[in-house]
């Protein structure tokens, strides 16, 4: 009973802070990252991230391999071959390799969040391979486990892309609100030039004509 009460504090805690750092509730809640069990209301209005607090939060690397998402400042980059500066801030989230350099392939999702119509999805990104085509970048959206790509970014891995650029995919189109998970899918090789950096994540709402909406404010 005093536990329940205490997650229930955690979770008002947790909508109130916004965003929460996973040691504060390591002891409560089982979980590698307690953040997964925000509801996916509150979850979508943490979505946001230009990673200078230096956490992935509510984003985490599920990479199956060495190859690994982190925060990483432009001042003192993991890998040998330096990022571009990044658009804003000093942080991004890079794709940093084991001290071989094994290729592998890289794997960063959101928690289940509540998407409405009309909401996109904005980054910047920087991909570059010694090859034309050597890395991948994919982001994809997935509904009950059934993914779809919405915008596949391997085409710009080529040995002369040094720069960051920014997208935006709109991710719910005609449908209800939805709760759904984004994940970026990527392949970074081996060579010391090949690099993934992903920045300034922004989700934003558009409002649709045919679906009025209102929800947290942040559209208006
Ligand atoms: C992404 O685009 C590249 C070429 O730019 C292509 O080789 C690759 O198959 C595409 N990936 C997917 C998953 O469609």
């Amino acid at each position: 009973m005093k536990l329940k009460v205490f997650i229930l504090a955690i979770s008002i805690a947790i909508s109130v802070a916004g965003r929460v750092h996973p040691v504060f509730i390591k002891d409560v809640v089982q979980p590698l990252y307690p953040f997964l069990e925000v509801d996916p209301i509150t979850a979508r209005s943490l979505l946001d991230n230009d990673f200078e607090s230096g956490t992935e939060d509510p984003w985490y690397d599920s990479s199956p391999s060495t190859v690994h998402w982190i925060v990483e400042d432009f001042s003192t980059p993991t890998e040998s071959y330096p990022a571009p500066a990044p658009l804003s801030g000093t942080k991004y989230l890079r794709a940093i390799r084991d001290a071989n350099r094994t290729p592998g392939q890289l794997i960063l999702r959101t928690i289940k969040f509540t998407a409405f119509p009309g909401d996109e999805l904005s980054f910047d990104f920087w991909i570059r391979s010694r090859y034309t085509g050597g890395n991948a970048l994919e982001l994809v959206l997935s509904v009950d486990s059934v993914e779809k790509s919405l915008i596949n970014l391997s085409g710009y891995s080529t040995s002369v892309n040094l720069e960051w650029r920014r997208s935006t995919v709109v991710i719910l189109e005609d449908a209800p609100p939805t709760d759904v998970t984004l994940i970026f899918y990527g392949y970074c090789g081996a060579n010391v030039d090949d690099a993934i950096g992903l920045d300034n994540i922004v989700l934003a709402s558009l409002p649709t004509s045919s679906t009025p909406i209102s929800f947290d404010g942040k559209d208006k």
